[in-house]
């Protein structure tokens, strides 16, 4: 038996698995997230903590028996956040998650640095990473700052409280823009220049590395057995390329929960920070993947249904499929929480243009779920570099169950997208197949594969030549609405 625990955004997630992997018994806690000012997202690490407790709690009660006889655990969380900690390993302020928009100064100056050690981070210095954020509050927030003694990523919280570890791994430890990627380290001229000492960064392991076991007390609370190990795990979008077994240079998928990613594993460090790219160490050792990540996925639907009056996403979904005709009239741009690839900018907000008195609904809903395709679209392009779009893609996520809404990104990328039985299942799942590959003894290769393939949802070739032109209408939108967004995001 192993457990999966994966800190997302708006939830967190148990699963508890089995050796064939199939789920015994799963949890989920919602988790809010606050935004106290304009561009802040934080949350409380504390809040984490009670979520997870809650549901191995849950586990407890349901799968007494299988709690038993669980051998490790694996973590996975959302990327990016900063959290820091004072000398008795309390919180000094909320955690800053990955979609705060605060630090563009900081992160515009870090950028200043050049271009040789964004190549050696991986990535431009973007405001949502935790170094520019440690910057923005050794500035700003100077008591807290010098009150730091530690600073952790969301699910090495959760590992600090379960076992005492201060460790995080490196795929994790690859959003912070502190990790030199190809030597799989801190990178020190990043580090200090983000105002951080060596010593507040915890100790860097491998994902699959063991690193911590659960306290006996914790361990007596929820039934474990003494002495379960905590696996390295890792960040929320490498979890997902485990989950998924995509690890071999290629092996490409789209992601699409809260934010969306494209991605391609790979089995060097490829680094192009001048397109806006993610070259981050992947959660298998001499592994990397490269990344286009948009802040907003099927977040923007979610928002939709929020004021439209309360339907679910589903039901909207199935609105716009009933109405369909082809490309939407209306143009919509995704970016409620600002973007990063390929803009880089945390000002950009969702819009919607063309409205007339006889817009419905399910036209706004339709431009919407477009405007997400599109930005798809605007990743794949920035990853390929102009050349011909993969032969097909995998499609995992929540946003992946809608197979309306898959058709249309696959017709409006051009590409099949192949869907996995076990999509849901999510970065939890490979936090699973990491705590597995702790315990002991197995072989990446034969643990870490694809799952089952459910179906594939093929491109409609005439609706992609119908589309092509509303790429380029939404792109220009961006552009023209660029001047505005000072004044509706600050
Ligand atoms: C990836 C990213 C998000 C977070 C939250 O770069 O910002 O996917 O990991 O899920």
């Amino acid at each position: 038996m192993l457990i999966g625990v994966d800190i997302g955004t708006s939830a967190m997630k148990v699963v508890l698995v089995d050796d064939g992997e199939a789920v015994v018994a799963d949890a989920e806690l919602p988790l809010r997230p606050n935004h106290p000012a304009p561009l802040w997202s934080e949350n409380d690490p504390e809040a984490w903590w009670r979520a997870v407790c809650d549901g191995l709690d849950k586990l407890a009660a349901t799968a007494p028996r299988a709690m038993a006889a669980v051998r490790a655990i694996g973590l996975s969380g959302q990327m990016h956040a900063l959290v820091a900690l004072d000398a008795e390993d309390r919180a000094v302020r909320p955690a800053i998650l990955w979609n705060d928009g605060r630090s563009r100064a900081e992160a515009a100056e870090l950028a200043g640095l050049g271009l040789d050690l964004q190549r050696r981070t991986g990535v431009l210095p973007m405001p949502g990473f935790t170094g520019p954020k440690l910057l923005w509050m050794a500035r700003q927030e100077p008591d807290a700052f010098r009150r730091t003694r530690t600073v952790l990523l969301a699910k090495d919280y959760v590992r600090l409280k379960l076992s005492g570890e201060r460790a995080t791994d490196v795929s994790d430890a690859a959003g912070t823009w502190l990790l030199d990627q190809a030597r799989r380290n801190w990178c020190d001229e990043a580090v200090a220049a983000c105002g951080a000492s060596p010593e507040m960064l915890p100790r860097l392991v491998e994902s699959p590395e063991p690193c911590g076991v659960v306290r006996p007390e914790l361990a007596a609370r929820w039934g474990l057995p003494r002495g379960v190990i905590i696996a390295g795990g890792a960040g929320d979008v490498a979890a997902g390329g485990i989950g998924v077994g995509a690890v071999q240079p290629g092996d490409a998928f789209i992601s699409l929960g809260t934010s969306a990613q494209v991605f391609v594993a790979d089995d060097a460090h490829r680094p192009q920070p001048e397109l806006l790219v993610h070259a981050f160490c992947h959660a298998l050792p001499a592994r990397w993947f490269r990344m286009a990540a948009l802040l907003n996925g099927a977040s923007p639907l979610a928002a939709a249904a929020q004021w439209t009056g309360g339907a679910s996403v589903a039901t909207l979904l199935a609105e716009v499929e009933a109405a369909y005709t082809g490309p939407s009239r209306l143009l919509a741009l995704p970016y409620i929480t600002g973007e990063r690839t390929p803009h880089n900018d945390p000002l950009a907000r969702g819009a919607i243009v063309g409205l007339t008195g006889d817009t419905s609904r399910a036209d706004v809903v339709q431009a919407i779920a477009e405007s997400v395709a599109f930005s798809l679209v605007d990743g794949l392009d920035v990853l390929g570099g102009g050349g011909a779009p993969p032969p097909r893609l995998a499609l995992i996520g929540g946003g992946a169950r809608s197979t309306f809404w898959a058709k249309m990104i696959a017709s409006v990328l051009g590409v099949p997208l192949v869907r996995y039985s076990s999509s849901e299942r999510g970065p939890a799942f490979g936090a699973v197949r990491l705590a597995r590959l702790a315990s002991g003894g197995e072989d990446p290769a034969a643990v870490v594969v694809a799952p089952p393939i459910a179906d594939t949802v093929e491109p409609d070739l005439g609706l992609h030549d119908a589309y092509r032109p509303r790429v380029e209408a939404f792109r220009a939108l961006y552009q023209a609405l660029k001047p505005v967004w000072p004044s509706v995001s600050l």
